[in-house]
């Protein structure tokens, strides 16, 4: 054959494989609302940026009839391409192909361009939809995903991994999700359960819909599984191209950098923070008050929503953030809220990005409940995290650090770099109420009127120990500061951290409390 009728050749191959499962297939896709897989590629990625591999990959199944079917590709689209200039590394299952489901070739496909990401050091995208192990091809399927769940762990800390729910994600495809940074979810488009609503139904008798069960609301609200919610595939793109904006695209490296912008003027710290501490307030405007633009993107916005974290840019470097919520639950932390926020500062750590910690709190959260669910093991995370972080570490007490809550939010005793405290902050082992009636017990139960000798003793507290001097006085804060300092005080902490050095014991690595 000539070179040109090879070039032909060549292109009608490609045009077959592009083709997917078939009109049909594509038909069905688009008909639940989904994009092709070759589409979501192509638009996550910068324009005519994609490169494909492995598209003339074939499955080599032979048994229950696979030997007759031609799977395109096997059900899953790999290649790199760029996003913002910069290259990353892409996987995306073919649900029009076999269901996207994932046998041993399309298994070592993910692989192949896992493996690469982590030589090359560029971010991971995996886009999943798939039907699960594919049933044909037995423990291939299972060996394929262990494969993929090693190299997650491997890569861990190494590159960023990104998960993107487009479709069902069942049985122990969702594994590989659950061990990457990042995983977004679009409504009524993802799907995640370990097994679904048929099986629990025959087990247990229960019904319930695919929806309920592993939907996106779900898993953003509920479960914690999902960091970004989408109403549209689009929205969740750019969710994926605007935290790539803020994330290192490996851990030896530091994020971009952009041009450094003032907050927006309508965000005014001195007036957010009621004076009366049992008011709430949205502690988002204080980021947004500090950050630049007032730009603050959110992860995992509607779970454990009594703490508030993600990232945010300080002259234009990225920083990223952990704030009680007093909006809710009084920001208290409890199970959910310290495993949200453990997560986040151990991401921070292993990609070189500073951590703030805005503070307003009362403490852990009481009740037989949170004591059954395991709060001690839970809230440890938070302590470990903080205790094993050694990038910059700068903490702002806005109003209340009572108890555990003052020792857990990177308090200078978890070795904090730098400790500031609003004139207002309330800083003791507990709240004044509570003091005051165990340490006053005998006296308020002897006074002739008992609610006022209480208020009085509350007052004595109050006026003793509830504010952020007697802190100050040990240098356990560095110095109290007007909220409007606040943002000048970090942009110089951040610069003079900019080298810090700091060390753990060597070890193999620690046990966290997982
Ligand atoms: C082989 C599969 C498949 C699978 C779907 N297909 N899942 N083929 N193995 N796991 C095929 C279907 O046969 C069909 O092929 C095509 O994909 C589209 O599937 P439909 O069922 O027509 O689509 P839909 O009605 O949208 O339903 C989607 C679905 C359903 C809900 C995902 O297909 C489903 O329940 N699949 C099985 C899910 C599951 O139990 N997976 C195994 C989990 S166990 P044709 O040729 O008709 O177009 C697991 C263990 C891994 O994953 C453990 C790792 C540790």
């Amino acid at each position: 054959m000539s070179l040109k009728r090879n070039i032909l050749d060549l292109r009608k191959r490609k045009e077959k494989v592009l083709q997917g499962g078939g009109e049909k297939a594509i038909q069905k896709q688009v008909a639940m609302g989904k994009l092709t897989a070759r589409e979501r590629v192509t638009s996550i990625l910068d324009e005519d940026s994609f490169h494909e591999y492995d598209m003339f990959v074939e499955h080599e199944a032979r048994d229950f009839g696979m030997e007759k079917k031609e799977l395109h590709g096997d059900g899953v689209i790999i290649g790199t391409g760029t996003i913002y200039g910069e290259p990353v590394c892409i996987f995306a299952q073919d649900f029009t192909v076999a269901g996207g489901s994932l046998g041993l070739m399309h298994a070592r496909k993910i692989t192949k361009i896992m493996d690469h990401a982590l030589k090359m050091r560029v971010p991971l995208i995996g886009i999943n939809d798939s039907g699960g192990a594919r049933i044909q091809e037995g423990v291939n399927s299972l060996a394929g995903y262990g494969e993929i769940f090693f190299r997650n762990t491997l890569a861990s800390g190494v590159i960023p991994q990104l998960s993107v729910i487009l479709g069902p994600c069942a049985g122990g495809a969702v594994y590989s999700p659950a061990l990457t940074d990042f995983v977004f979810v679009v409504e009524n488009i993802s799907k995640m359960f370990i097994t679904g609503p048929e099986v629990i139904k025959t087990v247990l008798g229960e019904e319930i819909s695919m929806e309920e069960l592993g939907g996106a609301k779900v898993h953003s609200e509920i479960t914690g599984n999902a960091h970004f919610y989408a109403l549209s595939e689009y929205e969740c793109f750019e969710q994926i191209k605007k935290l790539l904006t803020f994330i290192p695209w490996h851990n030896a490296k530091k994020a971009k950098a952009f041009p450094p912008k003032p907050p927006r003027p309508e965000y005014k710290i001195e007036e957010i923070v009621p004076s009366d501490p049992t008011q709430p307030y949205d502690i988002r405007n204080v980021i947004k008050a500090i950050v630049d633009d007032s730009d603050f993107f959110e992860s995992m916005e509607n779970f454990a929503r009594n703490i508030v974290i993600g990232f945010g840019r300080m002259n234009g470097e990225t920083v990223g953030f952990v704030a009680n919520q007093p909006l809710v639950l009084a920001g208290v932390l409890d199970c959910d809220s310290s495993d949200k926020a453990a997560r986040f500062i151990r991401y921070c750590d292993s990609f070189n990005i500073p951590i703030v910690t805005l503070e307003d709190m009362p403490g852990y959260l009481p009740g037989v409940d949170q004591e059954h669910m395991g709060v001690i093991r839970h809230g440890a995370k938070i302590l470990y995290a903080y205790s094993e972080a050694t990038v910059p570490k700068i903490t702002v007490i806005v109003r209340k650090a009572y108890g555990g809550g003052y020792i857990a939010m990177n308090s200078r005793h978890m070795k904090a770099d730098f400790m500031f405290a609003w004139p207002n902050a309330e800083i003791a082992v507990m709240g004044p109420d509570g003091a005051a009636n165990i340490i006053f017990r005998k006296e308020i139960l002897a006074a002739a009127d008992p609610e006022a000798m209480r208020k009085e003793k509350v007052a004595e507290y109050r006026e003793k120990f509830a504010n952020p001097y007697v802190a100050a006085a040990k240098g356990y804060i560095d110095t109290v500061i007007e909220p409007q300092e606040t943002r000048n005080m970090l942009l110089h902490s951040i610069e003079v951290s900019s080298n810090k050095v700091d060390g753990r014991p060597a070890k193999k690595h620690g046990i966290p409390p997982f």
